[in-house]
């Protein structure tokens, strides 16, 4: 028998678009994340699993703590930590450590993403403001300046959120949609060669989902990430150096250096944890393939069949080029969705399954 909620939840599968072979994504209205019974909070985390990506509407009044709270339900041991550099400096955490980066204060670990003046008084910060991290410092060839003031632009960089160097990504993250960003539409450009473009709201998130990824793989590859790990380098976004990301924001352009391991700040190899490429769903089992490609060091690769083998690879041109090819299969318009973000607004999903981009 089911236990009595306290919130009736009503959950819509995004709709189908056409032409889109995107499946992932559910809105949910009549939840107060607030006040979350326990009830509650179960069919809220089996709708985060189910549709890797949920929509929770109407959480205006949310008091940033309560946000927080929420991660740890779904995951205790999920840190107060986020790839960006809160006065880490660009040291540690390369162009990530020179971007002005706010954590909500008594939030536990809520931090401010987004770009402008926030007023003189955002939930305890005193007239700060912030900047989107420019894509002019990620992307090997920027689209210019003039293109972006006539609505075009590009996803700035495909990851799921971590720090990774000494911490395993949160299962879940969320964002709530303070104040949604206003103007016309944009048109994303992958500037690949391909010509594709999709359109999308200004200070919109593409995701895809790393289960149709996995899906997408033939048996042997299957065989081959099922049975093999990827490792960051220590420090991995200081590591980074001068490479920089292809123009579709998924995956490594060609060219820039990485600085070397002895040149890094202080570092231990027992905070350098080497990952799984696939993660399993913890409600329906799906597998799904989840790399970092900018921050990879080494590749361990087993296989178990046509024939069984086992080797490191170090090369990184080779490493570039393997997960380009793997991922070149999903970042197209079919699979990436850029949902509609209102005020109120909670994101929630599944970071070791979906992937992010900042719009
Ligand atoms: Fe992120």
């Amino acid at each position: 028998m089911p236990h009595a909620t306290s919130q009736e939840l009503i959950i819509t599968p995004f709709a189908q678009q056409e032409g889109k072979k995107a499946k992932f994504g559910a809105t949910v209205t009549g939840a107060d994340l607030e006040n979350l019974d326990e009830a509650t909070f179960q069919i809220l985390r089996e709708a985060v699993y189910k549709y890797s990506l949920i929509v929770v509407k109407g959480q205006h009044n949310l008091n940033p703590a309560k946000q927080f709270e929420l991660i740890k339900r779904f995951d205790p041991d999920a840190k107060a930590q986020h790839g960006f550099g809160a006065g880490k400096g660009s040291k540690l955490v390369g162009f990530l450590g020179d971007i002005p980066f706010y954590g909500i204060p008594n939030s536990g670990g809520v931090n401010l993403v987004g770009h402008g003046y926030q007023g003189p008084d955002h939930y305890g910060l005193k007239d700060v403001t912030i900047r989107a991290v420019p894509q002019s410092r990620v992307h090997a060839t920027p689209i210019s300046a003039s293109e972006l003031a006539r609505g075009q632009t590009r996803f700035n960089s495909f990851h799921f959120d971590g720090s990774i160097y000494g911490a395993y990504p949160s299962r879940v993250t969320a964002f709530r949609c303070v104040k949604a960003p206003v103007g016309p539409p944009l048109t994303v450009r992958w500037d690949d060669g391909t010509g594709r473009t999709m359109r999308c709201q200004a200070g919109g998130t593409a995701f895809f989902s790393g289960e149709q990824l996995y899906d997408l793989l033939s048996d042997d590859e299957k065989d081959l990430v099922d049975h093999s790990h990827w490792e960051p380098a220590p420090h991995p976004f200081a590591w980074m150096g001068t490479r920089r990301l292809r123009s579709s924001g998924m995956g490594l352009a060609p060219g820039g250096e990485t600085v070397p391991l002895d040149e890094l700040p202080e570092w231990s190899p027992d905070k350098v944890y080497t990952f799984p490429m696939v993660w399993v769903n913890p409600v329906t089992g799906a597998k799904a393939l989840q790399i970092f490609p900018d921050i990879i060091r080494r590749l361990h690769i087993r296989t178990t069949t046509s024939p069984p083998s086992e080797r490191v690879v170090e090369d990184l041109e080779e490493i570039r080029l393997w997960v380009n090819d793997i991922y070149d299969r999903i970042a197209t318009p079919e699979y990436i969705v850029v949902p509609a973000c209102e005020e109120g607004d909670m994101f929630l999903w599944n970071n070791w399954v979906s992937r992010v981009a900042g719009g």
